[in-house]
């Protein structure tokens, strides 16, 4: 049997075949009977080929560059996992040794870019200050420009993944009106991290180990997920040839959104407003009417439990035996219980994702819900920056540009604004969507 595809233009009777790879067809082969593919939010469309993680939905798997998730939130580190998401490969030592170094030698920021963060509000939200950051970067590394040379795509991934938690841990301490603390290089990349978060008065801070790995294994988690919205952004901004601050910056905003990255805040202000385990059915019916959604429940991809949500329900455990149960996680696990008994959620296949117990472990960590979105967005731009990089370099990829359906008016004559009638059509388009 033939790998291709036969359509027939019935209006003409034209027919053409088009060949099948990797379960796709090109979609601009379509073009010869004159057809588009129309495919709103993209929910059938590959449009790219990657090699950095992959997904079956419908199994609950997720590998990064092949290696299953719960192995590595099992046996690797943040940083070991950010070097296979970039480079491919899982590092020997001595590279591992140089990635170390590389990536800590970029963990300070220059002066005027802890005076930008000064100028933001004092209640402004952190992760408006961490996109607003990351896009001023670009003006302090303007050869970042040059995106299509390897040694500068090189130095802005060290760049990035060194700074962002400095960004992170300073928006952190704007918001509290606390002094920025200076990176401490002697820790490791998320025990540093908690040390900006966290340091008062003393020396040299030391981090719990449990939470310093419970918060490393949740970054793990977090640092890549193939074509999502955000990693969708921060294709399209990187392919005008953007510096890759600005892409990041673009890609963070997406991931701000309460469908996406702060869902995690969502489920834990959710979480509160039910109270009490006997308030949960209430808050199921309001989803079921469609009056609001059950946050942390659901995904584009898995249509099964999301395996980081299985791992990340594990540590939360761990972490509670050091800072104490968060009452939450009994309103979580019942609603979970609850939800998956549910036909609503069951013929639907919506199951708890990764936003849905993380947000309980940080809170229990003493993290603000505003952070949430924050630490994803450090962890994932180890993820950004792998996927930019493949888009850069790959001479299959443009510019991106899709295909629109024009579906407004047809050409018109300009009336005069003295001569508009009240009450015509341009009081009808008011009551549009702006
Ligand atoms: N609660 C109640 N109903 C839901 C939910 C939910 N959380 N999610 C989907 N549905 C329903 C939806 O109303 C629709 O029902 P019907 O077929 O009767 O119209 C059906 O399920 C399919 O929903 P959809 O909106 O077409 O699905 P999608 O693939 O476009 O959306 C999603 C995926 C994650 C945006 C959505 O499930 C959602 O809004 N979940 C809550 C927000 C959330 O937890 N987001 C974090 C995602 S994981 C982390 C990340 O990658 O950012």
């Amino acid at each position: 049997m033939a790998d291709t595809l036969t359509v027939i233009d019935n209006r003409s009777g034209k027919k053409i075949e088009l060949p099948i790879e990797h379960g796709a067809i090109h979609a601009v082969e379509l073009g010869k009977l004159g057809i588009v593919s129309y495919d709103p939010a993209l929910l059938n469309t590959a449009a790219c080929r990657s090699k950095v993680s992959y997904i079956d939905g419908d199994r609950g798997i997720l590998r990064y560059r092949g290696y299953p998730i719960e192995e590595l939130a099992e046996k690797s580190t943040f940083l070991e996992t950010a070097y296979l998401i970039v480079k491919g490969e899982l590092p020997t030592t001595s590279h591992f040794r140089m990635w170390q170094h590389n990536i800590k030698m970029h963990t300070m920021v220059h002066e005027n870019l802890k005076q930008f963060i000064e100028g933001f509000r004092y209640d402004a939200h952190p992760m408006g200050i961490l996109i607003g950051t990351v896009g001023a970067l670009s003006t302090f590394y303007p050869e970042a420009k040059n995106v299509m040379d390897l040694e500068s795509r090189r130095v802005q991934t060290r760049r990035l993944i060194g700074k962002i938690p400095t960004i992170a841990a300073f928006a952190y301490r704007h918001s509290r009106g606390l002094p920025y603390v200076y990176p401490d290089n002697e820790l490791s990349y998320t025990g540093n991290f908690l040390s900006m978060l966290w340091r008062m008065t003393e020396l040299k801070y030391r981090p719990d180990p449990v939470l310093e790995r419970a918060l490393d294994v949740l970054f793990i988690l977090h640092a890549d997920h193939e074509q999502n919205c955000s990693t969708t952004t921060m294709r399209t901004i990187g392919s005008s040839l953007a510096d890759p601050y600005a892409s990041v910056a673009g890609a963070a905003a997406a991931l701000g959104g309460p469908r996406h990255g702060s869902a995690n805040e969502e489920v834990v202000h959710m979480l509160h407003e039910i109270g009490s385990t006997d308030r949960i059915p209430a808050l199921i019916k309001q989803a079921k009417s469609g009056e609001r959604r059950l946050m942390g429940f659901g995904h584009r991809v898995y249509k099964n439990y999301d395996p980081r949500a299985k791992i990340i329900k594990q540590i939360a455990h761990q972490v509670f035996e050091v800072t104490g149960k968060n009452p939450l996680i009994d309103i979580a696990v019942e609603l979970e219980r609850i939800a998956l008994e549910d036909d609503y959620f069951v013929s639907r296949k919506l199951y708890p994702n990764v936003d849905f117990y993380s947000g309980i472990i940080y809170e229990a960590m003493g993290l603000p819900v505003s952070m949430f979105p924050v630490l994803f967005a450090i962890a994932r731009t180890a993820g950004w920056m792998a996927q930019w990089a493949e888009l850069v370099t790959d001479e299959e990829q443009k510019i991106t540009r899709p295909k629109q359906l024009y579906v407004g008016y047809d050409e018109r004559s300009y009336v005069p604004l003295d001569q508009r009638r009240e009450g015509g059509a341009l009081e009808t388009e008011v009551s549009g969507p702006l």
